[in-house]
């Protein structure tokens, strides 16, 4: 059997278009450097109008040119794009956008935008009128239905005083999101053994997506709660490994301290009964609902007004009643040809074996897949690895060995992926390129 070659390090391409936010690229630049990759910069003549060449040849460690005539002999136009595992340009403006959608090839970045035969994410950032304009939506809808990932920026202060959507979303998160095409990139190399894999292309454009993630607070007044370590991590991970794969996705997080998934629409909650409202809003025009948090089985009957204090007197013990349960409802609710992904965290028990706990909750909840895993002794909340069995209704049972929550992300997504193809073709329709 041939040895497989020996791992290289990821070839990124930094594409930086002529936009204020070109000085947040420095800060992607830098992490992935730092995260071991091999960027090369490409800036536009405008570019460099806001940062100098030195700065990103020197945090690069490569040249740096903007024009198709320097180091002819390489041919660096064609070499660049042919060699990248990921091309990835930010800030994308609405010039860059335009010239990309129409396939011009006057510098350096649009020719390299032209061979790349790898995935290529923009992440755009303007002013909010630009990226509203019917001309920048018609581009950016031609280069997602090319193939390419374009995240949806931000909502927030822009470079005045105005704020609105048009803001880069945070480098360190844009730079995960990278790192997060590249792992699925990477997993399917690793498992046939010949070194990163260029060509896995987006399989989830045109999908939209509604994931919650986090943990539910049930207030017994406004400083006390009941909750659990549900950290959001994993939850986040899937949003990221679907926008990567090309998916709108709408993130329901309940009590999540973790930045923002860069391209995602987050909506923030803090009950099981404000998740539940939020997931069924969004859920209505959603290909795949995955209900990834930890949602309170019971709340206080009643929440006190002020803070309870010793004074009140002996405490009584706390009614409870129960909480509805979302993905139950989900399922009764399904929209045609909607899957629905349930996650189990489980710790087993005296007599209770976790996959036995899975089989029968998969069926109570009549989910399509159950990603079951084990919680506790370094496994599942707070940490960054993780391991599950995905349960389908299928009668499949698929184990994923202990791994980061990326690469565990996007294997619960080929699963996902592996069932949203309907013979009939009655996935529900997103047409407008505008909708988040
Ligand atoms: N879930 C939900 N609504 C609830 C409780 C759970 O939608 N009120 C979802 C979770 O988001 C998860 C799945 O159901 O995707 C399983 O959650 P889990 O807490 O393991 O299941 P429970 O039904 O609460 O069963 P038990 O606590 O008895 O194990």
């Amino acid at each position: 059997m041939p040895a497989a070659s020996p791992a290289r390090r990821p070839r990124v391409v930094l594409g930086v278009a002529g936009g204020i936010a070109a000085y947040k690229a420095v800060e992607v630049l830098r992490q992935l450097t730092e995260s071991g990759h091999d960027v090369r910069v490409v800036p536009t003549d405008s570019a460099l109008r806001f940062v100098g060449e030195p700065t990103w040849a020197a945090l690069s460690g490569h040249p740096v040119s903007t024009g198709v005539w320097a180091g002819a002999a390489e041919v660096a136009h064609v070499s660049l794009g042919r060699e990248a595992d990921l091309v990835l340009v930010v800030p994308a403006t609405a010039d860059l956008l335009a010239r990309a959608a129409t396939g011009r090839a006057d510098d350096l970045l649009t020719a390299t935008l032209l061979t790349a035969r790898c995935p290529v994410v923009f992440a755009p950032a303007m002013h909010t009128e630009m990226w509203e304009h019917p001309a920048t939506r018609a581009n950016v809808g031609t280069l997602r239905a090319r193939g390419c990932v374009v995240i949806d920026p931000a909502v927030g202060r822009l470079t005045g005083a105005d704020s609105g959507a048009g803001r880069l979303p945070a480098p360190a998160e844009i730079a995960a999101l990278a790192r997060a095409v590249l792992a699925r990139a990477g997993s399917a190399a690793n498992a046939n053994g010949t070194g990163l894999a260029a060509g896995l292309m987006p399989d989830l454009t045109g999908y939209r997506f509604v994931i919650s993630a986090g943990g539910t607070r049930e207030h017994l007044d406004p400083v006390r709660f009941l909750g659990n370590s549900s950290s959001g991590r994993q939850g986040y991970a899937l949003a990221r490994a679907a926008l990567s794969r090309g998916a709108r996705v709408v993130v329901v997080a309940a009590n999540v301290a973790l930045p923002e998934v860069a391209g995602a629409h987050t909506v923030r909650v803090v009950s099981a009964v404000q998740l539940r409202a939020a997931v069924h809003a969004e859920a209505a025009t959603a290909h795949v609902v995955i209900m990834a948090a930890a949602v309170a089985d019971f709340r206080p009957v009643t929440r006190a007004a002020h803070k309870i204090k010793k004074s009140d007197g002996d405490p009584e013990p706390v009614a409870l009643v129960r909480n509805p349960d979302i993905l139950a409802e989900l399922v009764a609710a399904r929209q045609p040809g909607q899957l629905l992904v349930g996650f189990a965290a489980e710790t087993g028990g005296p007599g209770a074996d976790l996959l036995d706990l899975g089989r029968e909750k998969l069926v109570r909840k009549g989910a399509d897949l159950l990603v079951v895993n084990q919680v506790g002794d370094g496994l599942g909340f707070e940490v960054e690895d993780n391991a599950a069995v995905v349960l389908g209704s299928d009668g499949t049972e698929t184990v994923i060995g202990r791994t980061s929550k990326d690469l565990l992300s996007h294997r619960v997504l080929d699963l996902v992926t592996a069932r949203l193809a309907p013979a009939d073709g009655s996935v529900i329709a997103v047409s407008d390129s505008t909708r988040r």
